[in-house]
């Protein structure tokens, strides 16, 4: 019954134009999208897009360790695929000043791992004492995001290490892998400038002790098996949740975060984990990873989003910097329809259904791409609405009615196209403002 309706509202939605010719086509994404996903069938999401991101970037070149997070001047990207050799140069030295052997960030003792065996040496006698030890994986090119994890750490645990590893299992054949940016100086900076913060907070149980930041020949030691749909190899699949919203836009995006997930666990053997908010749906795959194959961690700790200063509630994000000016001004719609939904969802009493709720956020989005679409195309910003989902917390499959004592999962992912018309002097975002997709979450309490 309810994939009837679902087709029909769809087929009545696609009577619309194709979606990437126009701008009039790009508002009826969103009415299609959010029809779709109002009625329980998510937006249609194509990477054909995302494979246009041809993001260029520049070589690295060294950062002032005063950084704190990484902003826009500071973000000095080399790709990931060079990653490994900027790396080894840049923030490797040993420490001779204190006789230790081990490779360390310069000027504190947090130590840069880079190997599976070093990583079991450096835990081994922290398990004989009976020491916590936390682990917050990342990507690197490191933001108030992470460090705000990194400080959930510190508080609870003996040790936190930080893993920084540009996973390629989790990119599509068609994402850019080699314009993620990567920026390990910056990142040995930040982290060195917060752990002296950590260490003059007397309220923390631990410090950073550990980077790991393990090369794909360690982490893959078989050889990488690939990123396509049917590569072969060992992987950890996650299903159905891994199915659904991010990984129906990215089918081997979930398996390849839990793969790296399950190697890290099983190399840093943590206490506990941390994970943001921000990407809640990781969250929902990792607490079922570690459930489901009864691995012997204590907690799935999830830190809430660190979100931008500026007012508009951007949600902290390694690929903001790609937005410009311009897109920046308008990027912070998706948080506002979330908030939108939200308040829907507060308002009154008695059941709270789908189209109510969401149907908040679809207005929010439409009359932002509206006024958008008044302006002359070199000030204005088209945006895609891939999909916004009401879901349930545990599963993340879409809700009708939420049960109002266990809550739901907002949660949305709009692209921002390419600037039209770029005015001169323009600040168009790193690496020429490609496309960027953006997503964000707000969680519905239960009571
Ligand atoms: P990455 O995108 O680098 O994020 C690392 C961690 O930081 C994740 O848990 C993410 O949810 C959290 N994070 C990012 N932005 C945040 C924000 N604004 N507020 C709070 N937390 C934030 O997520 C990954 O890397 C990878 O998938 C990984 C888990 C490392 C596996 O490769």
């Amino acid at each position: 019954m309810r994939m009837q309706s679902t087709n029909a509202l769809f087929r009545r939605a696609t009577l619309s134009s194709s979606r990437f010719s126009s701008s009039s086509s790009t508002l009826s994404i969103v009415r299609q999208s959010t029809l779709t996903t109002v009625t329980g069938t998510r937006g249609f999401a194509t990477s054909s897009l995302t494979a246009q991101t041809s993001a260029t970037t520049n070589a690295t070149s060294p950062l002032s360790l005063d950084t704190s997070a990484v902003t826009r001047a500071q973000f000095q990207t080399t790709t990931a695929q060079t990653s490994t050799r900027t790396m080894a140069s840049a923030c490797s030295t040993s420490s001779p000043s204190s006789g230790s052997h081990f490779e360390k960030i310069p000027n504190t003792s947090i130590r840069v791992l880079r190997t599976v065996s070093s990583v079991r040496r450096f835990r081994q006698p922290l398990t004989l004492d009976s020491r916590s030890v936390a682990l917050v994986p990342t990507m690197g090119a490191l933001h108030a995001g992470h460090l705000r994890l990194i400080r959930a750490a510190a508080r609870d645990n003996h040790h936190v290490v930080v893993s920084i590893y540009v996973n390629p299992a989790q990119f599509g054949v068609r994402e850019d892998l080699s314009s993620y940016p990567v920026t390990w100086e910056a990142d040995c900076a930040a982290l060195a400038k917060l752990d002296r913060e950590l260490a003059d907070d007397g309220n923390n149980l631990g410090r950073i002790s550990a980077v790991f930041a393990p090369s794909t020949q360690e982490m893959y030691p078989a050889g990488f098996p690939g990123q396509e749909v049917d590569s072969r190899g060992s992987f950890v699949t996650i299903t159905p949740v891994g199915e659904v919203l991010e990984g129906a836009s990215r089918p081997t995006f979930f398996r390849g975060v839990a793969t790296v997930c399950m190697k890290l666990f099983n190399v840093v053997q943590p206490t506990r984990v941390y994970f943001g908010q921000k990407d809640v749906q990781q969250t929902v795959v990792i607490k079922r990873l570690v459930e489901d194959f009864l691995m012997p961690i204590e907690e799935v700790v999830v830190v809430p989003t660190e979100r931008d200063s500026k007012g508009d509630g951007l949600a902290l994000s390694s690929r903001n910097v790609y937005l410009g000016e311009r897109r920046r001004k308008v990027a912070g719609v998706l948080y506002r329809a979330l908030k939108a939904a939200e308040e829907a969802y507060g308002a009154g009493e008695g059941e709270k259904g789908r189209e109510g709720i969401l149907g908040a956020a679809q207005r929010v989005m439409e009359e932002t791409l509206e006024e958008q679409m008044a302006l002359e195309p070199s000030r204005r910003v088209k945006f895609e609405v891939d999909y916004l989902s009401l879901a349930d917390p545990e599963t993340m499959q879409e809700l009708e009615v939420v049960d109002t004592t266990k809550g739901g999962i907002l949660s949305g992912a709009v692209r921002f196209l390419p600037v039209e018309e770029p005015r001169e002097e323009e600040d168009l975002g790193h690496s020429g403002g490609p496309l960027v997709r953006l997503i964000d979450n707000i969680i519905l309490p239960g009571k």
